[in-house]
């Protein structure tokens, strides 16, 4: 995937110097320097452009790609985006010919800026082709830097190696994302999570006759419309007997929302392949917590159904007897995740867990409210809200918290169950409501909820994710648990 080459070298056609304070931090000597420096003195920046310069070098055309920092970096984002820039600039077939000057300056101990920029680089680099006939060549990245000794100590071999298996996770999340419904069913999407995992993994998947027997009505039923049958995947890891301590990680799996019985309109049905992107984030974030072996126990919890329209579908005034043992009315068979995510829930709770993760792509209201660069982000638990928020902030992926807010509890409470799966105020608050669905099933257990309805899934080209399957949230949480590891 991405491979960092310390030296000179006579492959590079594609030079890419960002301005620093010292102008750029890098040694370039003979004829490109003095290009750089002609560029740099004849030519105005503004902050956060990239300006692409071709000259001829080595008898051949090579490409200078200047970067300018914005005067002020509001977000670690800009250098995700700036990377990406770059990337799209860069012929397909050149990628094996980069030359990076880094972000920071020659004293610089740290490189976590550059990092980012070449995180951003990889972003740019994924695309999604399965489906053509013709399929571009996956070339390895390669990118030359210079060779001081704190640059190569910064991305050593095990830096380089846990970057790589990050990306393979994340790319692997962004392909399930985008295929389409018709191949990624619930069984498909168990058959590739089983040859994508490592073999260090414990892996357990109910078909509907073990969902239905276990008492996960709410799963089995917002999937028995389809001949599709839903499926739970549990992904069990251990990465140290040492320590008790465990995570769980929930992820919405609907391989299509039609709506249900409540069909979804043209307009908002087309992107509902996406509508398993927590459960596809959650699988990657598995696999990369696996192959590199970090050292804790996490579990992750997939519940996956395809909520169709039908005969043998759910319908509005059903009532249905949850995992918990809580009864919820069905009003609105759109408000699908939160049904199956409700038993997910109540199944991890039960195996007591110190900590809840779920991300799921649960609500319209999120996108309305944050768009699709923000997702929203819910917990009851303070601490353990900031703490994962800086992992978030640090990693460039933004995330608002909204609260839980007690007086809407009501609004949930049914006539005829305990629950019912919509508030009857259909146009207020309604991602706080999805949340405060959700947190009937995790009793006192600390939790945080994503709800990423709007950042999961691009429709128009993102700066940072680009189009189609994001998998945002990957890399924050995955560094995340990898802080929490025990030494
Ligand atoms: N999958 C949708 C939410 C969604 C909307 C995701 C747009 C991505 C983009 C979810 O199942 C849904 O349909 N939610 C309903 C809830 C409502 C019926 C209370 C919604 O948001 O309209
Ligand atoms: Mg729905
Ligand atoms: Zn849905």
């Amino acid at each position: 995937m991405i491979k960092i080459i310390f030296q000179k070298s006579k492959e590079v056609k594609n030079y890419i110097i960002p301005l620093i304070k010292e102008g750029y931090s890098q040694n370039i000597n003979g004829k490109l320097n003095k290009a750089i420096l002609n560029i740099l003195q004849s030519e105005q920046f503004e902050g956060g452009e990239v300006k692409k310069y071709s000259i001829f070098n080595n008898n051949r055309l090579e490409n200078i790609f200047i970067v300018s920092l914005p005067e002020k970096v509001d977000s670690n984002s800009t250098f995700l985006e700036l990377g990406h820039k770059v990337m799209k600039h860069i012929d397909k077939k050149e990628i094996d010919s980069i030359f990076l000057s880094p972000i920071e300056g020659r004293n610089s101990n740290s490189f976590n800026k550059t990092e980012l920029f070449l995180e951003g680089m990889l972003f740019g680099y994924y695309n999604f082709d399965i489906y053509k006939s013709k399929r571009d060549e996956k070339k390895e990245l390669i990118v030359y830097m210079d060779d001081r000794v704190k640059l190569k100590n910064y991305f050593n071999t095990e830096k380089i190696g846990e970057i790589n298996a990050l990306y393979k996770s994340i790319f692997l999340a962004r392909d399930l994302i985008n295929m389409p419904p018709n191949e990624l069913t619930p069984q498909r999407f168990c058959e590739i999570a089983t040859t994508e995992l490592n073999k260090n993994l414990k892996i357990k998947i109910f078909d509907e006759f073990e969902i239905k027997d276990s008492g996960m009505n709410l799963l089995y039923t917002v999937g028995k419309g389809s001949e599709n049958r839903p499926r739970f995947l549990v992904i069990e890891y251990s990465g140290d007997e040492r320590v008790n301590k465990k995570y769980a990680f929930v992820g919405k799996g609907i391989t299509f929302d039609s709506g249900g019985t409540n069909l979804k309109p043209t307009g908002s049905i087309e992107t509902m392949k996406s509508d398993m992107s927590g459960a596809a984030n959650i699988l990657a974030l598995a696999k990369v917590v696996s192959e590199s072996g970090l050292k804790l126990n996490a579990t992750f919890y997939i519940p996956l159904a395809e909520n169709t329209i039908g005969q043998t579908a759910y319908r509005p005034g059903d009532i249905i007897k949850s995992y918990s043992g809580k009864t919820v009315e069905i009003l609105n068979t759109d408000a699908e995740g939160r049904l199956i995510l409700a038993d997910a829930i109540s199944f991890a709770v039960k195996e007591k867990p110190d900590i809840i993760i779920d991300m799921a792509t649960l609500t319209g209201a999120c996108v309305v409210a944050l768009g699709s660069d923000i997702a929203g982000c819910f917990s009851n638990n303070d601490n353990i809200y900031e703490e994962v928020y800086s992992f978030f902030r640090e990693n460039g992926e933004h995330i608002v918290r909204l609260p839980l807010h007690k007086n809407y509890r009501e609004r949930l409470k049914s006539k005829n169950a305990d629950l019912q799966n919509i508030s009857k105020k259909r146009t207020e608050a309604g991602a706080i409501m999805g949340a405060l669905f959700l947190e009937n099933f995790v009793e006192d257990t600390p939790w945080i909820h994503f709800d990423i309805a709007g950042t999961a899934f691009m429709e128009d080209n993102h700066p940072v994710y680009g189009e189609g399957g994001s998998g945002f949230g990957i890399r924050s949480l995955y560094r995340f648990l990898k802080s929490k590891e025990i030494m």
